[in-house]
């Protein structure tokens, strides 16, 4: 990769969008309201602006490996709650996808270092699912079901952080779970049922959030 070229890449880009828009940076400076925060994975094939057809400002974006929500990860547990409580977003968006090298890595035994607890994060949710898992036959299929399990467990740890229960009492904040298929481009919403889904476990994760201090004091 010639660096000196990323230069030259940006400069034209910046007289593309003057050329259409001479107000395009100044009005950029200005602040961000972007609706969406997208948590992806880091992995360079999948780049989150690109595959949405989105523009500078419209989605609030974190990516790491697997593209995961532990809820000890100081990252991840600050942009959802900069996300949701200054940036108001209404809409949370985890978007896995196939082929992706971190669930690979954890459907296999090896010692992997400082990836090592990260990736126990996908064991546990393997351990979770392992009856579905290990009832598919096809390695292949079995790889990419892990990687929609994963979606939809780190969309539960997303629903399970405070930020995300209070936002949804007061406003429309919605969770979607996704796929982006590396071998197709497709984009695909897992239309998960998060009503169905959390039936029965919410009652453990329901952090039963105070009234604003002004409604606990009129009642
Ligand atoms: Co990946």
């Amino acid at each position: 990769m010639d660096i000196a070229k990323i230069f030259q890449n940006n400069q034209d880009w910046v007289k593309r969008k003057l050329d259409i828009e001479p107000a395009y940076f100044s009005d950029l400076s200005k602040g961000q309201t972007p609706d969406i925060l997208y948590i992806g994975c880091s992995d360079s094939r999948v780049s989150a602006e690109e595959l949405m057809g989105v523009a500078p400002g419209d989605v609030f974006v974190l990516r790491n490996i697997a593209n995961m929500v532990p809820n000890t990860d100081l990252s991840v547990m600050s942009v959802i709650n900069y996300a949701v409580e200054h940036l108001k977003v209404n809409h949370i968006v985890v978007c896995g996808h196939y082929y992706c090298g971190g669930v690979q890595a954890a459907m296999k035994s090896g010692d992997l270092g400082i990836l090592n607890p990260w990736l126990r994060n996908i064991r546990d949710v393997y351990r979770t699912h392992k009856d579905e898992l290990n009832a598919i036959e096809n390695e292949e299929q079995r790889y990419k079901r892990l990687v929609e399990l994963n979606v939809e467990e780190q969309c539960i740890n997303v629903i399970k952080t405070a930020e995300v229960q209070k936002a949804q009492r007061d406003r429309d904040l919605t969770v979607h779970g996704w796929v982006f298929d590396v071998n197709s481009g497709n984009l695909i919403d897992l239309n998960i049922d998060f009503k169905k889904l959390l039936e029965n476990i919410m009652e453990i994760y329901r952090l039963d959030l105070k009234e604003p201090e002004n409604k606990a004091v009129k009642a």
